[in-house]
């Protein structure tokens, strides 16, 4: 009950918001629907408590339907000779010493394309770290409603591709209504499942993960199909509010320490290759498999970041 009606004043809210902001004009909405990046100006030091994530979670029953799909997924993805093999994982509460956070709701996607999301994130910045060049396979997991698919899809151009995963049915709706508008050709929409995010193997470039890596129930399993979506130089793109740091406005389910990220990607066989550690509220880790030719770097202490960022 009580939950219900927390649902029911943030959807209000939402609805509220949505409305006086006029979300389809702002700077924010133009980065989404273009990847342009923001002037000078447009960035902030000060983050706004706004940001805080919506309390919506998927309903249960999508949750559980997906769940099934999955095991099904799981049964027809078999392993080869010599790959790792593919874990045979529950969905669980809680992975190495992480409590995990439940899937956001596409009831609260609006929170995602909010107007000032590229000023308190630095979107922009991030963006470029991802160096996409036309032509590319690169793979948007856990796309939502598009906030980084469409400007990904501008920079990959016509010659390239992007597969856009989300396990709501709801939010690719969402993102074929948005990507419709500005008439791009090259997003592929996929219906993952909880465990699968049905990737094609060794084709992808770039793995984009945003605010949802700490949402997956079958860490394992979705690492281990993200591991064999990646050709060999090909990378993930990890972006996770930073737990470190009790400023940023995000609940701290939601939140990932640097620490952990590696525990938890070095046991799933990749390895750390870049980094970019200027954000103001995320960490923007990239791994590579760890039988990459990519040279392994070591993390910067989360704690040096914070204070190099002062
Ligand atoms: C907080 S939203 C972030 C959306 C988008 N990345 C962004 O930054 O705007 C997380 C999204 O990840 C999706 N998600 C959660 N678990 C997933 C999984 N196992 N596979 C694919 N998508 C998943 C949720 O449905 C939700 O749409």
């Amino acid at each position: 009950m009580m939950r219900s009606n927390r649902s029911l004043s943030w959807l209000r809210r939402t609805r509220i918001n949505a409305a006086l902001l006029c979300l389809f004009f702002s700077p924010g909405w133009l980065f989404a629907q273009t990847g342009e990046a923001p002037s000078a100006t447009q960035l902030s030091d000060s983050p706004s408590q706004q940001a805080v994530s919506p309390d919506t979670e998927a309903p249960k029953a999508d949750a559980d339907a997906a769940a099934e799909e999955g095991d099904a997924a799981a049964e027809a993805n078999t392993t080869e000779a010599g790959e790792r093999p593919r874990p045979q994982e529950e969905a669980r509460r809680s992975y190495l010493g992480r409590v995990l956070a439940k899937p956001m709701s596409h009831l609260g996607a609006p929170w995602l394309i909010r107007p000032e999301r590229d000023e308190e994130e630095r979107a922009s910045e991030s963006f470029q770290q991802l160096k996409l060049t036309e032509g590319m396979v690169v793979c948007d997991l856990g796309c939502g409603n598009g906030y980084w698919t469409l400007p990904m899809a501008r920079d990959v151009g016509a010659e390239g591709r992007v597969l856009a995963v989300d396990i709501q049915r709801e939010m690719l709706q969402k993102l074929r209504e948005r990507s419709a508008r500005i008439k791009l050709n090259n997003i592929e929409p996929i219906l993952g499942v909880v465990n699968d995010p049905r990737l094609p193997k060794a084709e992808v470039d770039l793995v984009l993960m945003v605010d949802v890596y700490h949402e997956f129930s079958h860490p394992e399993s979705m690492l281990w199909s993200i591991r064999r979506s990646l050709n060999p130089e090909g990378v993930v793109a990890l972006l996770e509010y930073r737990e470190e740091d009790p400023s940023v406005p995000i609940k701290p389910l939601h939140k990932m320490s640097k620490s952990q990220i590696m525990k938890e990607y070095q046991a799933n066989g990749f390895k750390l290759v870049r980094e970019y550690n200027k954000l103001p509220w995320q960490h923007l880790m990239f791994f590579a498999r760890d039988d990459s030719p990519l040279p392994e770097i070591e993390p910067v202490p989360a704690q040096q970041v914070l204070k190099d960022l002062e």
